[in-house]
């Protein structure tokens, strides 16, 4: 059965944690499904994961919309949400929903934005014309420059205050859930417990209502510009080791003559 927002919804009142997890092709896409993951995102993180940017400013929505289609010819079942890229919502309410109808018609259920303040007027146009919105706040990357790097958002009582502001002004908005990311764990909570959509946390602690994570940085793929899995991260596997040392040995058994052999050939 197909997930919808309103699954998320029970979660949260159930107390029942569950994941999102990003991804940007049709094989990752079936194989989330098939680990019954409920809520992929195809995350503007394609940028720096997939596409080689030094961060998230660059992607486009057409870059966005080819990677959304894949994912969703791979789990229509899955609840599936596109981010809406830089540049994609930052002009004007009217070019934010008509980028989101691409998404919906790129087999996206919701879009994600970054942001709150000025941003909650937007949620609000959105969710009141049918798309559903996910909100993002704290240590959002397509601010990166605004920051002066990445850095942990909330430390100070104002900050916190505002974050706490912008979390509930985004829920009045419309927006069925609020990623959080890179805030103190207490900050976290308070936003968590304030809310009746779910928080679902990234460097955020263990007390959001749910978790997300970027697929790569749990696969343990990582010769991406960031380097090393951030402190927030696990991996749960080594499938860049396993890459490497898979190509080298096909690459050894060609060059030794071990491959192919004449259990791999036709007559
Ligand atoms: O783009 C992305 O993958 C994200 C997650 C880190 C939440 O925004």
């Amino acid at each position: 059965m197909a997930i919808t927002i309103r699954d998320l919804a029970d979660y949260k009142r159930q107390g029942r944690r569950f994941v999102m997890l990003t991804a940007y092709d049709y094989p990752t896409a079936r194989l989330l499904a098939e680990a019954e993951v409920p809520v992929i995102l195809v995350g503007d993180s394609v940028g720096d994961n997939v596409l080689g940017y030094a961060n998230t400013l660059p992607v486009t929505m057409p870059e966005m919309l080819h990677h959304a289609r894949a994912v969703a010819r791979g789990a229509p079942e899955l609840l599936l949400v596109g981010d809406m890229p830089f540049g994609a919502y930052q002009t004007s309410c009217e070019e934010a929903a008509r980028n989101a109808a691409e998404f919906l018609k790129a087999g996206m259920h919701a879009v994600k934005v970054e942001g709150g303040g000025w941003v909650t007027n937007t949620v609000a146009f959105m969710t009141q014309r049918g798309i559903p919105v996910m909100g993002h706040l704290g240590l959002t990357p397509q601010s990166v420059n605004a920051f002066g790097g990445m850095r942990v958002q909330g430390r100070s009582d104002d900050a916190r205050q505002r974050l706490i502001a912008d979390a509930q002004a985004l829920e009045l908005a419309g927006a069925f859930a609020v990623v959080l990311e890179g805030i103190p764990r207490d900050l976290a909570a308070q936003v968590s417990s304030a809310l009746t959509i779910p928080t679902i946390g990234i460097g955020a602690g263990p007390d959001c209502d749910a978790q997300v994570l970027i697929i790569y940085d749990l696969l343990g793929i990582t010769p991406h510009t960031r380097g090393s899995v951030p402190k927030f991260a696990r991996a749960y596997a080594d499938i860049g080791d396993q890459i490497v040392t898979a190509a080298r040995a096909y690459a050894d058994d060609v060059r030794d003559g071990r491959f192919p052999d004449d259990a791999h050939s036709y007559h």
